[in-house]
């Protein structure tokens, strides 16, 4: 049976179905699934509860992972993985509200895209729905491509040679969570141009979100405004699509095409387990 791409915004996102991602895939299939990707930046597959293993298959087909923490805050730490998740890893309990990992995780809720402070930034995440709350813990994704293309020409051309430094640090303290030391080291402040262009298609977008912390030698107000802007470009109601979970979920989305946030659950009353690879786009050079 051959793939079905199905658009599901005018602007972005498409549903695949036709393919069982968990069994290797030939060649030809991936050029597909990789060509959907470069298209409409978000993948949704339903129905395919993945393994750790068939996970981790999955994503080095688009690249090779980046390394997670051994130890830390985030849930998944001392796995291949990062973790949304209320459930502590070795007992499977539920995390208290006011634990550091749950505080943690409300940066989450800030339009982000992930890794853009590592010195790679990354390609794409997969995040896979494991346990899903039964109302709640929706993700919401907007397209930085469609805020781009939103700008006028001359616009554009201001923009182009721009260079963003992203910030860790800075995001997280925005929700009030501050870091030890020890979770700080290697984590410096980083540079990348905020324009970038879609190998596959040409097509350009901007790199921001929450990490996004100031545009190199801008004053910090015009620096904000510029980032703030484009932002409200990307995420005007046309540009984004809000994706209610099913167990058995899998979504590839682009991190330097797209922002996405966490929306709210109950964790006190329910659990959620969501279980992210983050494949890195591997050149230093083009970041
Ligand atoms: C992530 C993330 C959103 C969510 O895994 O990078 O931002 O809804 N997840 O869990
Ligand atoms: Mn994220």
């Amino acid at each position: 049976m051959p793939i079905a791409v199905t658009p599901v915004t005018p602007v972005f996102c498409a549903r695949l179905s036709g393919v069982d991602i968990n069994k290797p895939l030939d060649e030809g299939t991936f050029k597909t699934i990789r060509a959907a990707f470069d298209e409409h930046l978000i993948l949704i597959f339903s129905g395919q509860p993945m393994t750790d293993e068939q996970q981790i298959e999955f994503s080095e087909r688009f690249g090779p992972l980046e390394g997670t923490d051994k130890a830390g805050v985030n849930p998944g730490a001392g796995t291949p993985f990062a973790r949304q998740s209320n459930l502590d890893i070795t007992s499977g309990a539920v995390i208290p509200a006011d634990d550091r990992r749950m505080f943690y995780q409300k940066a989450n809720m800030l339009w982000h895209a992930d890794s853009t402070f590592k010195p790679i930034p990354s390609l794409c995440s997969v995040l896979t729905a494991r346990i899903v709350p039964p109302d709640g813990g929706a993700t919401e994704f907007a397209s930085t491509r469609a805020a781009y293309a939103s700008l006028g020409e001359r616009e554009k051309a201001d923009i182009e040679d721009l260079v963003i430094e992203h910030d860790f640090a800075h995001s997280r303290s925005l929700v009030g969570f501050n870091f030890t030391e020890e979770e700080l080291a290697g984590r410096a402040p980083v540079r990348h141009r905020l324009v970038r262009t879609n190998k596959a298609t040409g097509l350009k977008s901007v790199m921001i979100g929450v990490h996004a912390k100031c545009v190199v030698g801008w004053p910090e107000d015009e620096s904000r405004a510029l980032l703030d802007d484009l932002l409200a470009r990307a995420t005007r109601e046309e540009n984004t699509y809000r994706h209610e979970w099913r167990a058995g979920d899998v979504i590839v989305w682009d991190n330097q095409a797209a922002v996405h946030r966490a929306t709210e659950y109950d964790t006190a009353h329910h659990q959620r387990l969501m279980q992210r690879t983050t494949i890195s786009s591997g050149n230093a050079a083009a970041s």
